[in-house]
């Protein structure tokens, strides 16, 4: 794999059970006091952000750093872009410099893709547009994979701003291909014009919904992208839609509640819930560190001939480091 511009570009439930697998070993290695392995080394990655980030922009920077990497920062507010220069020649230019993969986020969907055919660096999608966000689906189903075990047989509701949202897009095929039902919960205005083609069910009755899930997956509600009245008041949207305090007591003792950041508190989620032991929005910032590890690891390191345990093992050995990956796991 050269890119990650999509999920689909993992090849389904084997290329995602892959990144799954990787990232349990880089869970151990940030759990060492010095979380740093030397994989990366000589190696250099660089964040192109069109867009507003905390989480994307800093998990990648940090997994870049821990596997070795150096890093390079881009900022569109202090850069040429102001006088003018377009995405091409920003790519361009930061390739110049030598790097090896480019981190990419921008408000356009097929961004990434457009910088992927420009350069001969590996490009990641860090969300675009409407699009895909795919590092946030991988780390979303580490995080059910930890809390539940497994994604097969699992019901997950996605719940709020459908149409906007690239996390939705990214989320339902990683978590189709992993085996989970997704039902799609929303206003008929935040609903993407035609779901032709979704492996989903949808559903306008949230109440209903919320006993029969094992997943409710809170999406922001995205003023900035919402060019024409599509609710008549955030108070409605959050009376009809959000995860208040009764609504959350009508989920299973099991169920867990997910947001892919950043919250809204008091839309679409209740302050109180968010903060519940089932809340699992932290813990997802926590993986994302070491799911971009594993995704780096797949597009920079890695041998495409062998099993991707193996690699790690084999990468621990040569830096004469404690295995990564207990023998017999494949
Ligand atoms: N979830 C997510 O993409 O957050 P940021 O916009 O802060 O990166």
């Amino acid at each position: 794999m050269k890119h990650l511009l999509s999920i689909d570009d993992l090849d389904g439930a084997d290329g995602i059970e892959e990144v799954m697998r990787l990232t349990d070993s880089f869970m151990e290695v940030s759990q060492r006091q010095i979380p740093k392995v030397p994989t990366l080394r000589g190696k250099t990655v660089a964040s192109l952000f069109y867009e507003d980030s905390t989480r994307t922009r800093l998990s990648f920077e940090t997994a870049a750093k821990r596997l070795s990497a150096d890093t390079m920062s881009f900022s569109v507010s202090s850069s040429s872009v102001n006088k003018g220069e377009s995405l091409r020649d920003t790519a361009l230019t930061i390739e110049a410099m030598g790097v090896d993969a480019i981190v990419v986020r921008h408000s356009s969907s097929g961004a990434p893709h457009r910088v992927a055919s420009w350069v001969d660096a590996s490009v990641i999608n860090a969300g675009d547009g409407w699009h895909e966000h795919p590092t946030q689906a991988l780390l979303d189903s580490y995080t059910i994979l930890r809390r539940l075990g497994s994604l097969v047989g699992r019901h997950v509701a996605i719940v709020g701003d459908i149409k906007h949202s690239r996390v939705a897009r990214s989320d339902v095929a990683a978590f189709t291909a992993l085996g989970a039902t997704v039902t799609l919960a929303g206003p008929p205005t935040l609903l993407p014009p035609s779901l032709e083609g979704w492996p989903v069910e949808v559903s306008h009755d949230l109440d209903a919904l919320l006993p029969e899930v094992d997943v409710v997956y809170l999406l922001r509600m995205q003023r900035e992208r919402m060019t024409e009245a599509l609710l008549p008041s955030l108070r409605e949207y959050t009376a009809t839609y959000g995860l208040t305090v009764p609504r959350a007591r009508r989920l299973r003792p099991d169920a867990i509640v997910m947001h892919p950041g950043p919250m809204n508190r008091g839309v679409e989620i209740a302050p109180e819930v968010a903060d519940l032991p089932q809340s699992t929005i932290v813990e997802q910032v926590r993986h994302g560190v070491a799911v971009r590890m594993a995704v780096l690891f797949l597009l920079l390191a890695a041998e495409p001939s062998a099993g991707a345990a193996e690699r790690v093992r084999a990468l621990a050995a040569e830096h004469e480091l404690e295995p990564l990956v207990p023998e017999g796991v494949r």
